[in-house]
């Protein structure tokens, strides 16, 4: 009886402290901007609770009010430059009025369309996404020559919003809203940072593979899963509680680069038409949207991450998205375009298949290297 007592006393203790460490926890969870702590915590929302209805609920407008996001004028705009029904996939570049010498770049390289056109036989559309300079002086002398530019290579969208990192969601809505109304009949919208390269021959070929089902239901890239709203005020991804209270955003993929089939494209337009588009970090303003859409977003291995890809051939031969470039750019197409038009190669050997086996684990399995594809991308030959 008494011994029955004792154990009895001691469970309620052994209660006691745990109900009052989690307590303590939970204390701090609210109060402390710890990283590993957010993170455990955003995850466990992901995967236990799951229910993203916060967002019917708190961040739903009128259509008269979304429209005050995405209904900016066109500075310059080429509505006809996208209407054939043949073009597969196309490309907005987000670029700044002053990066002249990236757009250059990728005029030459992985954004040629007549050089695509001509050695692939496809046709891809790439336009260059942008607002206006945030300053005022600078933005006088900027437009001559970006007018000047475009006359010369017709590929700049310019809407009238300050062009600025906190703006970027506008931007999102703007390549949105240009697909649905002036190109509806690519199979796929892909956007892209202008200091990505975009290994387009690869890219065609994936999509083209993929497109043998019905060019439908894509949204794919390299998938952000259960992330915590960053609250380190010093973070250039910062959001307040006020304008983001919950634990994790949705899922999403990072703006450098993702591809949407057009199906997926036209539902999430839709959805951001009634949706608040205050939030001003885009990839996760398009995640937002896609919840509300319900499309789900699948991960691919050979998007990158913040990294620069490793220069190595079979990396390059599956690569999609490689971010960090602006003058090497050149050299990795040289490559691309070599790979590209060699004839419809037979599938790789056993003994290649080995080779670059071993030749990944070495790149990207290593711990202490950068950021940009997965060490399991090792063992993968072919993604899909
Ligand atoms: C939000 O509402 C729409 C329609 O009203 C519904 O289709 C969608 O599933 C809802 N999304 C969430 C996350 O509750
Ligand atoms: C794109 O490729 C075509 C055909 O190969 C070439 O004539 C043209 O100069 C290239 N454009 C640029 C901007 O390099
Ligand atoms: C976004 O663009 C609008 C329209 O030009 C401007 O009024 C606003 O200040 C910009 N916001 C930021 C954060 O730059
Ligand atoms: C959109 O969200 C912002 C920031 O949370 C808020 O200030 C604004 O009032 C909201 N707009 C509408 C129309 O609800």
């Amino acid at each position: 009886m008494r011994l029955g007592m004792r154990r009895l006393k001691r469970c309620q203790l052994r209660l006691l402290l745990t109900c009052f460490s989690a307590l303590l926890v939970i204390g701090y969870w609210e109060n402390i901007d710890n990283a590993f702590v957010s993170h455990v915590m955003s995850f466990s929302y992901r995967y236990l609770v799951n229910s993203f209805s916060f967002i019917n609920a708190t961040l739903r407008v009128s259509p008269e009010d979304a429209l005050k996001y995405s209904d900016r004028r066109y500075l310059i705009n080429h509505e006809k430059k996208c209407l054939n029904e043949d073009v597969l996939l196309l490309l907005f570049v987000k670029s700044s009025s002053e990066h002249f010498d990236r757009r250059q770049a990728i005029r030459s390289t992985w954004g040629n369309e007549t050089y695509i056109e001509a050695k692939l036989g496809i046709r891809i559309r790439v336009l260059f996404a942008l607002g206006l300079h945030p300053n005022p002086e600078h933005r006088r002398t900027l437009t001559t020559r970006l007018l000047f530019e475009d006359q010369k290579y017709q590929d700049l969208i310019q809407q009238d919003f300050i062009d600025s990192f906190h703006n970027l969601t506008l931007k999102l809505l703007l390549q949105l809203a240009w697909k649905e109304t002036f190109c509806p009949y690519a199979q796929f919208l892909m956007s892209a940072d202008d200091d990505v390269f975009v290994h387009v021959p690869n890219m065609i070929r994936y999509l083209q593979l993929y497109g043998r089902g019905d060019h439908k239901d894509l949204w794919v890239g390299r998938v952000h899963r259960g992330s915590p709203p960053i609250r380190d005020k010093y973070s250039k991804y910062y959001v307040s509680r006020d304008l983001y209270p919950w634990l994790a955003y949705p899922d999403y993929t990072p703006g450098s680069g993702y591809v949407l089939s057009r199906d997926v494209a036209s539902r999430i337009y839709r959805a951001s038409l009634s949706l608040n588009a205050s939030f001003h970090i885009d990839d996760v303003f398009l995640g937002i949207c896609a919840k509300v859409a319900e499309v789900a977003p699948k991960n691919h291995m050979f998007f990158s991450g913040e990294g620069k890809a490793p220069q190595h051939h079979c990396i390059y031969e599956q690569m999609m998205t490689s971010h960090g470039h602006v003058n090497d750019i050149y050299d990795l197409w040289k490559d691309a375009e070599l790979k590209s038009t060699e004839t419809e190669s037979t599938s790789p050997g056993l003994m290649w298949k080995i080779y670059c086996t071993i030749m990944k684990v070495r790149l990207l399995c290593l711990p202490l290297l950068s950021n940009t594809y997965p060490c399991k991308a090792a063992f993968v030959h072919q993604d899909l």
